[in-house]
């Protein structure tokens, strides 16, 4: 059997954009976003696959695909090996159990009005897994002090309000890791808060994942933290995977253009960068903008006629190692 925890084929989400009433009537076409336009990849068990690219690459709707937060077509998305069908009631209940989303800021996702029990000990409620008030207050403040609010029961009552931006998204973390998952999608899940207080808030994510054997889809758009952080990194820009490796490949001999680009502004501590740094020239096309060839190809320093005609395909270069591009 694969150790694959989530198995993703050709995933394509598409929004159509609301056309104004004016702009029916003078007969332009609906305009369409491919927000995910075709994407493949594997997450196994106890993982962290990185998802690094700039503002509206897809980022946050391929996590929420697989979740089922968002319409999408697949020709295979697959959970422990099983099709994700979330019109099943019993099969939606159990994987609501075992796949999880942490959010960017942790004060939208928490409810303000609820006190931190409430909102640590939800799931279990929602799903029926208590029995008595008793076993949800034990459980609750096991979940915040192995989310490192110690000791739990000086939080159940507090509010959102009335806690700091790090101990917020511990709440969140500890309600979403209370029903024991083996895979989330953690969103930009440190991109809100201090830079002091991010070590202790990805150290916790680390430490749940070896003790848990956890597997992370990390959503970021800061390449060094992919570096630091997981196994794999897939690069990402207007809805496509550009390359994807193991994170050590991709920083020190990524092939795509794209992410020699990112990689080359990026600092690397130990490396002294020869020559200037080349910045990336031009602007992200318009996400509504029909795209012949390459997505990246307007902003491609080694372009060639055909990357404006023809979609590169996804070339295997090395074992693990993947790249779209015509010129590798
Ligand atoms: N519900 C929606 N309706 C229409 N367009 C959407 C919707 N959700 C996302 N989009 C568009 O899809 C594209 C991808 O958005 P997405 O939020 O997945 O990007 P992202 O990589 O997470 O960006 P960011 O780094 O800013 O969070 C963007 O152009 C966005 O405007
Ligand atoms: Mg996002």
């Amino acid at each position: 059997m694969s150790d694959n925890i989530v198995e993703v084929k050709d995933l394509r989400v598409h929004f159509t954009l609301k056309s104004s009433l004016a702009q029916d009537a003078a007969g332009r076409r609906k305009k369409t976003v491919k927000a995910v336009d075709g994407i493949s990849f594997e997450i196994k068990q106890g993982e962290i696959l990185s998802l690094v690219g700039e503002s509206g690459s897809g980022k946050t709707t391929t996590g929420k695909a697989i979740l089922g937060l968002v319409p999408f077509e697949a020709e295979k998305m697959l959970f422990r090996g099983e099709r994700i069908n979330l019109k099943e009631k019993e099969y939606k209940r159990k994987f609501r159990q075992s796949a999880q989303m942490i959010y960017q800021d942790p004060y939208q996702s928490l409810n303000p009005r609820n006190q931190v029990i409430d909102i640590v000990t939800e799931p279990l409620v929602v799903n029926k897994l208590v029995e008595s008030e008793e076993e949800r207050l034990e459980l609750g403040k096991e979940a915040l002090e192995r989310a490192g609010l110690t000791p739990g029961e000086d939080f159940f009552f507090r509010y959102p309000y009335e806690l700091s931006g790090g101990q917020r998204q511990r709440v969140v973390i500890a309600s979403s890791m209370i029903m024991g998952p083996s895979f989330v999608v953690a969103d930009e899940p440190v991109s809100m808060l201090d830079a002091s207080i991010r070590t202790g808030i990805l150290k916790l994510m680390m430490d749940l994942r070896r003790e848990n054997d956890l597997a992370y889809l990390f959503i970021t758009h800061d390449l060094s933290l992919a570096w630091l952080i997981s196994d794999r990194i897939a690069i990402m820009y207007l809805g496509k995977i550009m390359e994807m490796g193991d994170s050590e490949i991709i920083i020190s001999s990524g092939k795509h253009p794209y992410t020699k680009a990112l990689t080359d502004i990026m600092p690397k501590p130990g490396i002294k960068k020869e020559g200037p740094r080349k910045v990336l020239q031009g602007e992200t096309p318009d996400p509504t903008d029909v795209i012949e060839g390459c997505k990246f190809c307007s902003r491609c320093p080694i372009k060639e006629e055909i990357c404006s005609k023809e979609e590169p395909p996804m070339k295997e270069v090395e074992p693990g190692h993947f790249v779209a591009c015509h010129k590798v």
